[in-house]
């Protein structure tokens, strides 16, 4: 048996596979943002730890885990975890959806060595201006820092006593030589940090370390269970839904929105602010368009009208042309394709007979525009995607994905019922570190169905994207 636990934005997931792959138990532990000022995205570390024992307590109670060989772990990417030397924590982390550090993201970017070494826009939501920012903004705190890790290498270290990342997400904290799968000293040194302030590398699919005794005891596993490198949560989702292969491609609709594509090369392209990053397995890279916000503008809109997400959607029919209705989803600035932290989103074009539906059709559209900004991004780099698989939570909405599938002419695979995403990917990597299995562990899943664009459709959702590019335009200057 294999486990795979996931610490996403919203909650942390527990996923148990047996030695064929098959999920056998699952448990998951809510977890909250908060976001004390305009542009600020935070989380305690401690949380995590809570919820992991939440998950383990759960999984524990229901299952036997003294088969479990390997874990593996997944996170959301970025995030700034400030250790002291005693490894205790400095401040609560500063999320990848943070904003708060755009004028020293810009100044970094301005200096050309960052794009050139990491293949990437320094982003303010990447984790070296964060740490820049808490340099000019918290001195005191900033001259302690002993380590910094990244939210999923926090609960390893608090699982195995080491610190230890892996090539996936540590090619999002804006310090990795991203073709050579190394830190850059250079990098680290314009931080004012070294090796040192670094966790250990390893490849996802590798050995990290071992589960501590004590750990092990509480929740009976065995003695010697390894815990993989793992993957930032877009690299583990591509593991579970088998997107190693030049081309595979995904589209995840989570609390952020990806559209990812495995390369069998390093293939940066920095002015598209397509994000070029190291894969889970060895030797492999991938490209991704990343939106700050999918799920979360429908979670907006929910607590603004007093309906659940799921209420919204369903009650929308058959997939209707774009109206003059436009939202733009900019709720926490963009990454993918404008790299701009002080947009924010927007209603245009309302009248007397926008109602709830209309308005939730504008935010589904709106998110399926901002896509297909990525999807154009990525064929500026040459990275052209024919089809994709359809994961996270957004894509059980069939109104969303038929959109989607339109604005981007594209058509959408949807997985058989079943759990492909990052939890799933993490599972398999602990099976690969546990058993030395590679890339053929990471099958595509069994597709249900495939949503084909509507091509009646696609005349007016081509005009309803000029008219979103327009806006933004606009809006940009507002
Ligand atoms: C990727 C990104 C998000 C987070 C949260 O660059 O910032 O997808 O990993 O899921």
């Amino acid at each position: 048996m294999y486990l795979g636990l996931d610490l996403g934005t919203s909650g942390l997931k527990g996923l148990l596979i047996d030695d064929d792959q098959s999920i056998v138990g699952e448990a998951s532990a809510p977890l909250t943002v908060s976001r004390p000022h305009g542009g600020w995205s935070e989380q305690t570390p401690a949380d995590w730890i809570g919820a992991a024992e939440a998950v383990m307590d759960a999984l524990a109670a229901k299952h036997d885990l003294s088969a479990v060989r390997g874990i593996g772990l997944s996170g959301h990417m970025h995030g700034a975890t400030l250790l002291d030397a005693a490894d205790d924590v400095l401040r609560p982390c500063i999320l990848w959806n943070d904003t708060r550090s755009h004028a020293e993201a810009a100044e970094m970017d301005a200096d050309p060595q960052w794009r050139e070494i990491t293949g990437n826009i320094v982003f303010p939501g990447f984790t070296a201006p964060k740490v820049e920012w808490v340099r000019r903004n918290e001195p005191k705190l900033y001259d302690k820092i002993a380590k910094v890790l990244l939210p999923k290498d926090y609960l390893r270290l608090w699982l195995t006593g080491e610190h230890v990342a892996e090539m996936s997400d540590a090619a999002g904290t804006s310090w990795l030589d991203t073709g050579k799968r190394d830190w850059s000293d250079a990098l680290l040194k314009a931080s004012g940090l070294t090796r040192d302030n670094m966790p250990r590398l390893v490849e996802g699919s590798e050995v990290s370390g071992i589960l501590r005794g004590e750990l092990a005891r509480r929740w009976r596993l065995s003695d010697g269970v390894v815990v993989a490198g793992g993957g930032g949560d877009n690299a583990a989702s591509a593991i579970g839904a088998g997107a190693v292969h030049d081309g595979q491609a995904f589209l995840s609709l989570g609390t952020s929105g990806v559209l990812f594509a495995a390369n069998d090369g390093y293939r940066p392209d920095p002015a598209t602010a397509v994000h070029t990053f190291c894969h889970a397995l060895p030797g492999t890279w991938h490209q991704m368009g990343v939106i700050l916000a999918a799920t979360d503008t429908l979670n907006w809109l929910g607590r603004f009208t007093g309906q659940q997400p799921a209420e919204l959607t369903n009650a929308l029919g058959k997939l209707q042309a774009p109206r003059r209705t436009l939202f733009l989803p900019y709720l926490g600035g963009e990454r993918t394709p404008h790299n701009d932290a002080s947009v924010r989103g927007a209603f245009v074009a309302l009248d007397h007979s926008t109602d709830t539906e209309a308005g939730t059709r504008a935010v589904l559209e709106g998110v399926a525009f901002a896509f297909r900004d990525c999807r154009d991004a990525l064929a500026a780099t040459g990275t052209k995607i024919d089809r994709a698989l359809a994961l996270g939570g957004g894509s059980r909405s069939d109104y969303w994905l038929a959109c989607l599938a339109t604005a981007l002419d594209t058509p959408l695979d949807v997985p058989a019922a079943g759990d492909f995403g990052a939890a799933f990917g993490a599972a398999r990597l602990g099976l690969m570190a546990a058993t030395g299995a590679g890339a053929e562990a990471a099958t595509q899943p069994p597709v249900a169905r495939t949503i084909e664009p509507d091509t009646s459709l696609t005349a007016a959702f081509d005009e309803g994207h000029a008219r979103y590019r327009a806006a933004y335009q606009a809006l940009k200057e507002f």
